[in-house]
This record gives C-alpha cells, structure tokens and sequence, in this order.
C-alpha cells in the first residue's frame, strides 16, 4: 500500500530516467527558487478540463492533444507558438463540424521539455557523453559542455513555458481564436494543398452558419464563446524536481488539495510508469487530470494497479490511457486492457498517440514515422474500440504548425530523400501542418462512424 502523499514523497522511490547534475546544491537552490515563483495554471482551470474530459470518458466529446515532440529553446517564437496553435484550432473546427463533436483541445506546449531516452549515453566516434534530454536538462549539441545537466536550464523553461502560456491565452481569448476568422486560419504553405482547400471549404460552410445565426439573434455579443476557445496545456511530468516546485496547495480548496501549477494536464510516460517508482508516486497526489501512456508491454493487472493507484476513486476525467502500440500491436495489445477496465467498471478516457509505436530510422539516418502507419494506428485503434462497444475518445500528436519534412507520405508524399530538407525536430519527428490537417479530416470520418451509433453501445459501466 502506498503510505502518506506529499509533494517530495516522490524522493525516497526508486527513479527512472533521472539525469545526473554534478551539483546538487546548484539544483536544490534553483528548485528553491522555482518554488518562489508564480503558479503557471490555477486549480479550478484543472477542474474545469478535468469536467471537459468527463464528458469525454462518457462519448460525448472528443479530445485533441497535440504539440512538439520537445519544445526548445532555440526555436522559441511567438510565429512558431501561433503555427501550433493555429493548427490546432484547424483541426479541432474540423472534427467538431464534420462530427458534430465538441473538442477539448490540450496542447502539448508551454512545458513539453523533458524527454525520456532509451540509454542514459551516447556515443559517436569513441567519444561518450550523457544523451540529450530535452531543454531543461541539457543541450542537444554533442560536446560534454551542453550534454552536462545545468539547473538553471529550468528557470530558462520556467520562463518559456510562462510567456508561451500568456500568447496562448491572448491567442484563446482575446479575438485570434473567433469563429468569424476562421477563413483566415490557413497557413501559407497549406493552403495551396488540397488540404488545405478542403479546409477553406468547410470554413465557408462554417462562416455561412454563423451568419444564419446571426440572423435568428445568436450573436457573439449574446454568445461571447463563439470568439474565444477553451486551450488547455500539457506535458510529461518527467523532470520531478520542477514538478513539486510549481506544485501548490490549493488555496479555494477547504480540504487543501495539491495541483500541479505547471500545466493543467500532466502525463507519465512508457519508461516511467512503474507502479512503486517516483513518477507514478508524484501523480497520484495532485488533483490535475493525469495521462499515462500505455505501450505494448503494459499487461491488464498491471494497469489495473495502475487505475487504482492513480485513480482510487473512479472519478471520470481524472486519467486518460494513451494507448501506443504501433499500428502492428495495437489489434494484439489493446483489447485486453479495454476488457480489463470494463470489467472493473473504470471511467478512463481512451485516446490513441499512433506516433510512438510506428518510428525508425531511415536509411539516410533520419528518425521517422510513415503517415500511413501513423493512420493505420488511428484506424485500428477506432476499429478495436467499436468492436468492445468502447469509446475511442481523443488522439494524442506530434505535430507542428511548420511545414517541416520529418513524416513520410501525406499528401505531399515526403520520401526518404526529402527528410534532410527541413528536418528540424529537437527529438522526435513531427506531422507537418499539412499532414496534420490530412489526419483530423480522416479521424473527423471516424469519429462521425462511431458517434452516429455504428456498433457504439453505451459501455456496460456507463448504462445505469
Ligand atoms: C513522448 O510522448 O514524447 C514520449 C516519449 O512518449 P512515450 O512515453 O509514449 O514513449
Ligand atoms: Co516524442
């Protein structure tokens, strides 16, 4: 049994994936700092997701999660925090008009830093260095300088994720994000693809509804959502010592609950969900919705530990299991773990990350992940669900808002040869903007098949 919860409980488990600072007082002190510093989210926006998730778990939103792979330090721009977000609304008008679906949309930004890694090191030509992982930890750069952990890298990140929250906010609600502009929300390069031209489509039918509305007296000034949307943030809660420095009590709550002020929504990864490691230790205390990533080697009684160790009391919207199998485990892996959480009467969100199951390395070097893998995952994940009468709830995404060739095939039948073009991931490779918006419109057909009731029973623990 897990003994008492407190924010630094986390510090007497056992660790995966923690880096090596040569100096731990330099990092104590600049988690004292941290400390100090203003919470970057508020409790009640982590409820109000945690209620949108709810209806998730029930069938009746869909969520959309996405964002950079790692965000970094050197490509930090308010143009490259517009282009993800703006993607992001593309595709969430595309799944909530074609599905007739609301979207809760969550990105994977304003703190998506650090990055588990498959070997502590690295090595090139004899020369070995710790591997990079991610921004807050070290640089990407292969010299034993940048690869040494420095803590004030998370002030540096404290920072980042501060400024890119407040454009996002501005971005949510202060007229970028209104309906009425939605004509505008083409990017350059994608609006010459046939994406793109489907989208312009669908945004003259979304454009032409909103001035019948108008017309029968739904006006934004009446209906202020119409011009601003819910965004909420995420990313793996991988680096601890940053996570329990922005974690707070909450002080609107009688009972003082802890939150995690970092971001609304946070998750643990495939390497880190051990059920008595630290990671599983630090989530199970705060009241944040919490994802955990479930890979091919996650077994049912496993994950039931899990459930109950992360969600002891079956709230619906607290967890989200982010299946990633890759496309050819996916019909193998997941049935079991569905039948599993519907036998115990478990409210989860199910969502789908096709991106982590289906990468290699290609030939010319370059880490990659086929667009029809990607979808077959997607497709599979869709089919498994319809055929256990579950819900398929929401995707999980790498993407960006640049038109970067890092994913082969899409519409613009990126090959092998094309990666070395503008291939500009910090770690993982990313859909492009285009390939993105490809996706929502094929996730859109989906997620339209399996709400208008096509072999979707209402789950079992759902129907009293
Ligand atoms: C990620 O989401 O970037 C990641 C590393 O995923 P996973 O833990 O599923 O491998
Ligand atoms: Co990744």
């Amino acid at each position: 049994m897990p003994g008492r919860w407190t924010p630094e409980s986390w510090r007497s488990k056992p660790i995966a994936q923690v880096p090596d600072y040569p100096d731990a007082a330099a990092l104590a002190s600049v988690e004292a700092t941290l400390a100090r510093f203003p919470p970057l989210v508020f409790a009640g926006e982590c409820r109000s997701l945690q209620a949108d998730l709810a209806q998730v778990a029930q069938g009746k939103a869909f969520l959309l999660q996405g964002g950079d792979c790692a965000e970094s330090f050197v490509e930090f721009s308010a143009n490259n925090i517009r282009d993800t977000f703006r993607i992001i609304l593309q595709m969430a008008v595309v799944l909530t008009f074609a599905a007739a679906c609301p979207v809760v949309k969550v990105g994977r930004m304003a703190g998506q830093f650090a990055k588990p890694r498959s070997a502590p090191n690295e090595r090139q030509d004899n020369v070995e260095l710790p591997s990079y992982r991610g921004d807050i930890i070290n640089g990407a750069e292969f010299t034993r300088e940048a690869r040494t952990p420095d803590p004030q890298r998370l002030l540096q990140a404290y920072s980042q994720a501060a400024a890119t929250l407040n454009l996002v906010r501005a971005f949510a609600n202060g007229g970028y994000a209104d309906l009425h502009r939605v004509q505008r929300w083409n990017l350059d390069f994608v609006g010459k693809s046939p994406q793109g031209e489907r989208f312009h489509e669908l945004a003259g039918r979304i454009s032409e509804a909103l001035n019948f509305m108008e017309a029968c007296g739904l006006t934004p000034e009446r209906f202020p959502e119409l011009r601003t949307v819910n965004f909420f943030t995420s990313h793996e809660a991988l680096l601890l010592g940053f996570e329990q420095a922005l974690t707070r009590q909450d002080s609107t709550s009688p009972t003082g609950e802890y939150v995690d002020c970092s971001a609304h929504m946070i998750w643990i990864g495939d390497r880190t969900r051990q059920l008595d490691g630290a990671h599983v230790e630090f989530m199970r205390g705060v009241i944040n919705p919490i994802g955990m990533k479930c890979g091919p080697s996650l077994e049912p009684d496993d994950l039931l530990r899990l459930i109950d160790r992360l969600n002891p009391l079956n709230v619906p919207g607290k967890l989200t299991l982010i299946s990633r199998m890759g496309a050819d485990k996916v019909e193998e892996r997941l049935p079991a773990l569905i039948r599993a959480v519907e036998r115990e009467g478990r409210s989860v969100v199910w969502s789908c990350d096709p991106m982590h199951g289906n990468t290699f390395t290609a030939t010319t070097g370059f880490k990659t992940r086929p667009f029809d893998r990607i979808l077959a995952e997607v497709r599979r994940f869709f089919d498994v669900h319809r055929a256990e009468g579950t819900y398929a709830g929401g995707v999980h995404l790498e993407l960006t808002g640049q038109n970067v060739t890092e994913c082969l095939g899409g519409a613009q039948a990126i090959e092998e040869q094309h990666l070395a073009d503008r291939y500009h991931t910090q770690c993982d490779p990313r859909l492009n903007a285009s390939q993105a918006l490809e996706l929502a419109f094929l996730v859109a057909e989906m997620l339209k098949k399996e709400r208008a009731g096509v072999g979707f029973p209402v789950p079992l623990a759902q129907a009293s």
